[in-house]
């Protein structure tokens, strides 16, 4: 999984968030909507948890993955209020508390369905029968969360990164912490699920979730653009 995290901190989207950051961190208002976007992906990311997990699969560990999603989202709002969000503070994940919260939603979304389309394929090669419907959503998790980590283990650090630059009174180190546990979960979890194929499934996953992130990092620099301009003093 070390050589696919490197790849993924490598890649241009990588580099335009690098960007995009200080702008962000630099101007409250506008900081506090990209913090509560970032919430909105937790949030989405427990949803689907929520959903795609049989009680058949979740022990231990998978509620623990839960909950700490779930404190990511409260945590990452929290700051969010914190730092203000205009007049009317945040709230909500509108559009009006977020900053491309949208945007924010249909990363997590695509990668979802770029996974899905990665699992039909594969089993197109080896028959339905290689995954009884009942495994389906779980190998759907395995993966989907296996690159979903991959890109938070590759983001968060560079928000921190922008945030201690700046002197923020807040930092995201434990979450940090978190998500590398999750990842190292999910890439045993992954192997074991898939011992043959899992880098294989994992490399195509990846491939279509850079083409997601890559929307979200684009979405997300005009939106701080826009916010910029609404913030400008009027000439
Ligand atoms: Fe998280
Ligand atoms: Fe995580």
């Amino acid at each position: 999984m070390k050589a696919f995290l490197e790849q993924a901190k490598q890649q241009p989207c990588m580099e335009q968030v690098r960007q995009t950051l200080p702008r962000v961190v630099s101007a409250p208002l506008i900081h506090a909507r990209m913090l509560n976007s970032l919430s909105r992906m937790e949030y989405v990311g427990v949803r689907k948890m929520l959903k795609a997990r049989h009680a058949d699969h979740m022990d231990l560990d998978g509620l623990e993955h839960i909950i700490e999603e779930a404190s990511h989202a409260l945590r990452l709002k929290r700051a969010a209020i914190k730092l203000q969000g205009g007049e009317r503070g945040i709230q909500t994940y509108s559009a009006a508390d977020t900053l491309a919260g949208d945007g924010a939603e249909d990363y997590l979304q695509g990668v979802d369905r770029a996974c899905e389309a990665v699992l039909d394929r594969y089993l197109a090669t080896l028959g339905e029968e290689a995954l009884p419907a009942s495994r389906r959503t779980e190998a759907n998790y395995l993966l989907s969360s296996a690159v979903i980590e991959i890109r938070a283990d590759a983001f968060y650090p560079l928000y921190e990164e922008a945030l201690q630059a700046a002197g923020a009174p807040f930092s995201v180190r434990s979450i940090i912490k978190d998500e590398e546990r999750h990842l190292a979960e999910m890439a045993e979890r992954l192997q074991e699920f898939f011992p043959q194929d899992w880098r294989a499934l994992v490399a195509e996953a990846l491939n279509a979730e850079q083409a997601c992130f890559d929307c979200w990092a684009s979405v997300m620099a005009d939106a701080a653009t826009e916010a910029e301009a609404a913030l400008a003093p009027k000439a």
